[in-house]
C-alpha cells in the first residue's frame, strides 16, 4: 500500500503509524484520516502483529483537523464528507492501539489520542481542545472522552477556555499512562508496545472490549459483557497454555488460539 500523508514500519510485533504532514504539524486533512485509519486496518487484520502506535515527530503528534481545508466548508459538505463520522472507524480497531505523543496534541490531535487506548508522552507533549479560538468546538470526541478522562470542571476548562495540558498534568490526570525523555520517545513506546504485544491474543481483545464497556454500558451490562469475556476464553488454547505454563513454572508459548 502506499499512502501519501503517512509512514508505516513493523518492529517485531509492532505496527507502527507515523504521521507525516510536518509542513502542517501534521493536521488531518481527509486524506490523511482515511490513509490512518485504513493503515490502522491493515495492522489489526495482520496477525503478526500484537499492538499499534500511532505517532508523529518530535515537535507534533498532531494539530488538529486541517482548519485550511475546513475553513470554508458548508454544513451539508460536512456532512456529506462525512468529516465527523470518519473518526470513528478508530472504534472499530480490535488490537491495543498505543498513541506515542511528542510535541503539540491539539483540537482532533488530542481527540486522536484519547480515542487510543493508551497514550505514552514525551516531556514536551502539550494536550489541548482549541476549537473554541476558531469558533467551533471539539467534534471528534474531544467533549465526550475528555469529560469521562478528566472529569467535568477541567474538560470544562480544557473545551470553553483553551487550557491545555503539559505532559505531567496529562499523567497526573489519567490521559498519559507515562512520560518518557524527548529523544527516544518512540523507542520507548516501542519497548512498551512490544510488552502490550507479548501478550495472550485472544485474552488483550478480550480485555480491550471489556475495558472498553466501561465507557459505555450500565455497571451490570458491563459486569455481563465482562463475565461473557472471561468464560469465552476458556475456549481458548492460550488459556490452557498460560495455566499449565504458570503450574509447570515455565513461559507460556501464545497461539493467538
Ligand atoms: C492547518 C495548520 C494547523 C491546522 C498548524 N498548521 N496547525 N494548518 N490546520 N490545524 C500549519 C500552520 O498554518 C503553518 O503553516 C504550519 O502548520 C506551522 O504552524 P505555525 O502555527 O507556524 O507553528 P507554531 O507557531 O509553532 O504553532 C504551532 C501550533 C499552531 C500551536 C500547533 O500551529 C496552532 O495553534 N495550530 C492550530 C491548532 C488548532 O486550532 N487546532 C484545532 C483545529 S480544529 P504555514 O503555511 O503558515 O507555514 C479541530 C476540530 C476537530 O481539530 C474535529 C474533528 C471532526
Amino acid at each position: 500500500m502506499t499512502y501519501t500523508t503517512i509512514l508505516t514500519e513493523t518492529r517485531g510485533r509492532v505496527g507502527i503509524v507515523q504521521l507525516n504532514r510536518p509542513q502542517a504539524m501534521n493536521a488531518f486533512n481527509l486524506v490523511m484520516l482515511g490513509e490512518v485509519f485504513d493503515a490502522l486496518e491493515a495492522f489489526d487484520k495482520d496477525e503478526a502483529i500484537g499492538a499499534i502506535i500511532v505517532t508523529g515527530n518530535e515537535k507534533a503528534f498532531a494539530a488538529g483537523a486541517d482548519i485550511k481545508e475546513m475553513a470554508e466548508a458548508s454544513y451539508v459538505q460536512m456532512v456529506v464528507e462525512e468529516r465527523v463520522a470518519v473518526w470513528d472507524r478508530i472504534r472499530k480497531i480490535r488490537k491495543p492501539v498505543i498513541a506515542a505523543v511528542s510535541g503539540w496534541a491539539l483540537g482532533g490531535g488530542c481527540e486522536f489520542a484519547l480515542s487510543c487506548d493508551m497514550v505514552i508522552a514525551s516531556e514536551s507533549a502539550k494536550f489541548g481542545q482549541p476549537e473554541i479560538t476558531i469558533g467551533v468546538i471539539p467534534g471528534a470526541g474531544g467533549t465526550q472522552r475528555l469529560a469521562r478522562l478528566v472529569g467535568k470542571h477541567l474538560a470544562m476548562e480544557m473545551v470553553i477556555n483553551n487550557r491545555t495540558l503539559t505532559a505531567q498534568e496529562a499523567q497526573q490526570f489519567g490521559l498519559a499512562n507515562r512520560i518518557v525523555p524527548v529523544e527516544g520517545y518512540l523507542d520507548a513506546a516501542v519497548t512498551f508496545a512490544d510488552e502490550v504485544a507479548s501478550r495472550a491474543p485472544m485474552a488483550v481483545r478480550m480485555a480491550k472490549d471489556a475495558v472498553n464497556a466501561a465507557f459505555e454500558t450500565t455497571l451490570t451490562e458491563g459486569l455481563n459483557v465482562e463475565k461473557r469475556d472471561f468464560y469465552q476464553l476458556f475456549a481458548t488454547e492460550d488459556q490452557k497454555e498460560g495455566m499449565t505454563a504458570f503450574i509447570e513454572k515455565r513461559k507460556p508459548n501464545w497461539k493467538g488460539k
